[in-house]
């Protein structure tokens, strides 16, 4: 057993210490918001509708219910090459405060973005860009539109956590966030390596453990890596928010 692995086994991919969720891998490790009563409809006063990035015109809007299921496909798609593949979302859950903002285009959701508001802190809980429209400014666009949205409810830092996708990180740079607060996501699978799960976790009588998510401290990387097979380093990107 590793003693000293923090166990959070289907509760969070999130630094404990933070107190909403970003990424989780299950729907299990996600508690329920008290959903948003939903704001007028509002568009990014940075963008107008019909913002043309490529060929076809983008609109940045508010998330509406409507959206749901296209937003959920485009989280899956947008997913589906990182690190974060497998956390599959089946129903949106939106933050009790701050924003869900999409990206349309021809009436299809190809961007997303939500954020969450704790006190003058906005934390991106979700962004993806579909991946036939990556490297096209959308993921761009719906930052800035968040960043403004964010000032606007007050916050003076925005965040992200993220796993070590380097186009990601690339990205997260370009914009301009400070990474820090590093970690490990760790995760002992039976069908990996049926030894696994008996390296993080002493099972209960009648319980197996198949797969399990942990987190670690980053000093622990070298033994993490030696005793499972998927090992990620998440990170913290943060930046100040200056919009006049
Ligand atoms: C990370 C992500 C949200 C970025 O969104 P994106 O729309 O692909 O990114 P952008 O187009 O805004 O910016 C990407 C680059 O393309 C460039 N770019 C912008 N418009 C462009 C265009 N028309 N043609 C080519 N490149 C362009 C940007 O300058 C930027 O350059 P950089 O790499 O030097 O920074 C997106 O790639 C994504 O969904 N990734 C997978 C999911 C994921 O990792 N989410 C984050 C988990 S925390």
């Amino acid at each position: 057993m590793v003693a000293t692995v923090a166990v959070n086994v289907a509760v969070s991919q999130r630094a404990p210490s933070h107190p909403a969720w970003l990424w989780g891998v299950s729907l299990l490790e996600v508690q329920p918001r008290a959903r948003q009563t939903p704001a007028p409809e509002m568009r990014c006063p940075a963008f107008v509708p019909g913002c043309r990035i490529g060929p076809v015109p983008i609109d940045i809007r508010d998330y509406r219910p409507e959206d749901e299921q296209a937003w959920l496909r485009c989280r899956v798609l947008s997913f589906l090459g990182t690190a974060y593949f497998d956390d599959v979302m089946t129903a949106k859950q939106s933050p009790a405060v701050g924003a869900e903002l999409v990206a349309v285009e021809g009436g299809a959701v190809v961007g997303i973005l939500d954020f969450s508001m704790d006190e003058s802190l906005a934390t991106i809980d979700t962004i993806g860009v579909h991946p036939d429209r990556q490297r096209q400014g959308i993921g761009t666009k719906l930052f800035e539109c968040a960043r403004i949205r964010a000032a606007a409810l007050g916050a003076t830092t925005i965040d992200a956590y993220t796993r070590d996708d380097e186009a990601t990180l690339h990205w997260y740079r370009a914009r301009g966030f400070t990474e820090s607060d590093h970690y490990l996501h760790v995760y002992a699978n039976y069908y990996a390596n049926a030894d696994e799960p008996a390296e993080a976790v002493e099972p209960r009588p009648g319980l197996f453990p198949i797969k399990l998510f942990l987190h670690a401290e980053l000093e622990q990387e070298a033994e993490m890596r030696h005793k499972f097979q998927r090992v990620h380093v998440c990170r913290r990107f943060a930046q100040a928010i200056h919009v006049q």
